[in-house]
């Protein structure tokens, strides 16, 4: 027999482990609503203080994970994989990395979310693109995800609806920052996407949701030894967003910036860095690689080939997008009515950007949301972002910047000229893309 709810809350707030059955009552009734809002924030406010063991943990995840749906992916010919990232701004690594894994023979059926915060989400950029449906019904997702090799879509169905409504009362009661709240509730969904194989990307930095290397590496190892413990086959990798990944943050830019790299027509050295480590490890956990290296080598070939950007081109074309979007995406991409280049006004090198504050020039632009319910403008942010180390003089532009307005477009050049540093001319920037490998 379970305990009583209160008795739950007691034994977590005084420092006992939780029993299997404790944790699945909790999340039952977390589900079906028995369970009080009341009862459920002062569970995950003592989870915050005295934490988890490991084995509560995937106890938590598992139970998380069959609150809903849990999707199968029967005669799959290849193994079925995708990457979480824990967000970052200028990070449309997503649509790159779908594709390419797909041309190596994994299939991802990538479920991604809405901006949050300063950070931007795969889903909005998606919407950008004319007629894409990015919230097909399971039937489509499936077929798109087994015939073209991926479909990046929003979430279908009832994934993990206990995370949904636990989430929602974490938020109003300052218990989001809790490594093993975070680690069931990230997992509970991947794991009910009935994935083979897993890769995280744990960013670290400015732009990042944790800024803190050692919090990154703590929430990696809990996330990587979770998903190993609930039977996932998972790696993260600690990567660095101390500044915009792309040179491109925003929604239609970001497409823009994706099909340009896809296509070889201009491809930025942080992106590339980032997307073949993420690939490599998905291939070595789907079993389609023997080594990191290997498995970079077939994603670099993914790319050359132009494999990886005919795959997104059929996924475009599969779920309604235009035919001819990766040849002329001008042509379709929705685009601001002032779009000007914002110049540095000194000279000097650049010596820090500010990731956070470029993401949040991004919302105010209208690129994000303020309210959940807010509609993003898909037009505008920046492209053409300066980078860290590029020298730079009074009429050398930061960036070329999108706005709907002339009033946004100053408001938004002052927050970019504030997120810049400019120092010493000769300043060497020397911090690696990928910090850590965690297996
Ligand atoms: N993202 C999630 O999905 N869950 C968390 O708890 C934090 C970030």
């Amino acid at each position: 027999m379970p305990m009583l709810p209160q008795e739950i809350i007691a034994a977590k707030r005084d420092g006992q482990a939780l029993t299997e059955a404790d944790i699945k009552a909790f999340v039952a009734g977390i589900t079906d609503g028995s369970i009080t809002e009341g009862q459920i924030g002062a569970l995950a406010m003592a989870v915050f203080f005295q934490g988890m063991e490991r084995a509560e943990a995937v106890t938590l995840t598992k139970a998380m994970r069959d609150s809903g749906d849990v999707l199968e992916w029967p005669d799959m010919p290849g193994p079925v994989l995708d990457k979480h990232s824990t967000g970052g701004v200028g990070d449309n690594v997503s649509l790159m990395l779908a594709p390419a894994v797909a041309a190596c023979g994994g299939y991802v059926p990538m479920i991604s979310g809405r901006g949050l915060g300063h950070t931007g989400g795969t889903l909005d950029k998606l919407d950008s693109i004319p007629g894409y449906v990015s919230q097909p019904d399971g039937e489509t997702f499936a077929k798109v995800t087994r015939e073209v090799g991926c479909a990046i879509i929003g979430q279908t169905g009832d994934l993990a609806p206990a995370d949904k409504r636990f989430y929602g009362i974490r938020d109003v009661t300052a218990t989001v920052e809790s490594v093993p709240l975070i680690t069931a509730s990230i997992l509970s969904k991947k794991l009910a996407a009935g994935l083979s194989g897993l890769v995280l990307d744990v960013k670290c930095g400015n732009g990042a949701f944790m800024s803190d290397l050692d919090k990154a590496r703590t929430l990696a190892r809990s996330l990587v030894e979770v998903a190993n413990g609930a039977g996932l086959p998972t790696t993260a990798i600690l990567t660095d967003m101390n500044a915009p990944l792309a040179t491109a943050a925003g929604n239609a830019v970001e497409v823009a910036n994706a099909i340009d790299f896809l296509t070889g027509r201009h491809v930025d050295a942080r992106l590339w860095d980032v997307t073949v480590a993420l690939g490599a490890e998905m291939l070595v956990s789907g079993g389609l690689a023997a080594s990191p290296d290997e498995g970079a080598r077939q994603m670099e070939e993914a790319f050359s080939s132009g494999r990886a950007a005919e795959i997104f081109g059929q996924m475009v074309v599969a779920l309604g997008g235009p035919a001819d979007l990766m040849e002329a995406h001008e042509k379709h991409l929705p685009a601001a009515p002032i779009v000007r280049d914002v110049l540095a006004g000194e000279s000097g090198c650049v010596t820090a950007i500010n990731g956070r504050a470029v993401g949040i020039a991004v919302v105010a632009l209208g690129g994000g949301r303020v309210r959940a319910a807010d509609d993003v403008d898909p037009r505008v942010g920046f492209t053409n972002l300066a980078l860290d180390g590029d020298a730079v003089d009074s009429e050398t532009p930061l960036a070329t910047l999108h706005a709907d307005t002339e009033g946004a477009f100053e408001e938004a050049a002052t927050a970019l000229r504030a997120a810049y540093t400019i120092g010493d001319a000769r300043t060497v920037i020397d911090r690696p893309t990928i910090i850590e490998r965690i297996a």
